[in-house]
């Protein structure tokens, strides 16, 4: 590409699709959000409908929505998100694999019980959705995967062996997967975001002894909002980023550097 044919249409996601799993609650919600308003038609495969906030902040962008409900660990699950969505919308541009939980307990307290359900959900379902949406996008020869990693990608962190292990794997995941699939043209890039004011956190928000040692790590002096993730979804599922290959993108206010 010459450099006079850049153009910020390259950020645009017209007429694309995307599967956002998970994706009308929290940090989902944003990512939806972000890829409508780059012109994106959204599909949102989760455990649980919302009261329909999502749909319409996304048809109020003049794109489609459409929502599944599902359990993405169930047996068959990810090739009925990647068909539906296929006979619902007509294709797989995007798709970004956000749903997560997180199981609070110390080493002693944390057993089978809390391990197996989020291998399940943070890891092997990201992984089953990968697998068969990469069959059609390599088909037509291009594609995004966004995995949501996650700081303790990189980091230990109490309570949760389990939250490192799946969120290490996914970005092992994100560079096994960006290794074969380039030359199909499809990127498979992560979001590793820092600390966000959502569910998932609310126990480290509830404890003022953790908040605090959470903000006092955080150059930019506060908790992520949602909205601060939408850029970099945009620029992921874009055909601006077409030559970022198995990157981690941090959006957390700078906690890794400190
Ligand atoms: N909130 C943060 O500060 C933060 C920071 C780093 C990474 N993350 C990651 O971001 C992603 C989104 O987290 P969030 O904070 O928006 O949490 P959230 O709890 O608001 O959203 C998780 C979503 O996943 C869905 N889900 C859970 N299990 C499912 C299943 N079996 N099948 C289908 N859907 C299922 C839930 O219904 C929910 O909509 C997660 O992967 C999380 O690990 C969050």
């Amino acid at each position: 590409m010459d450099i006079r044919d850049f153009s910020l249409d390259h950020f645009g996601l017209h007429g694309r699709v995307a599967i956002v799993t998970g994706g009308n609650t929290g940090l989902g919600q944003a990512f939806s959000l972000a890829l409508a308003k780059a012109g994106a038609h959204v599909f949102v495969p989760s455990v649980l409908d919302d009261d329909g906030t999502t749909r319409d902040l996304i048809e109020a962008e003049g794109v489609r929505y459409e929502f599944l409900e599902i359990d993405i660990t169930a047996a068959g699950a990810p090739r009925d998100v990647i068909d539906t969505c296929l006979d619902r919308l007509g294709s797989v541009d995007v798709l970004v694999n956000s749903a997560g939980i997180c199981k609070l307990a110390t080493v002693e307290d944390f057993g089978r019980p809390e391990w197996d359900p989020m291998i399940a959900v943070n890891l092997t379902a990201p992984f089953e959705l990968g697998h068969e949406a990469s069959r059609h996008m390599i088909e037509q020869g291009s594609g995004k995967i966004i995995n949501i990693a996650s700081l303790f990608s990189f980091l230990g962190g109490q309570w949760s062996p389990a939250y490192a292990a799946t969120k290490h794997g996914i970005v092992g995941f994100t560079k096994a997967y960006c290794d074969e699939l380039g030359q199909h043209g499809v990127q498979v890039n992560a979001i590793a975001p820092g600390y966000f004011a959502t569910k998932i956190t609310e126990a480290t928000r509830a404890d003022p002894t953790t908040n605090q040692r959470v903000l006092d790590h955080i150059p930019a002096g506060r908790w992520g909002d949602v909205a601060d993730l939408m850029g970099a979804t945009v620029f992921l599922a874009s055909r601006a980023s077409d030559y970022v290959n198995g990157h981690v993108l941090t959006v957390d206010g700078g906690y890794l550097v400190r």
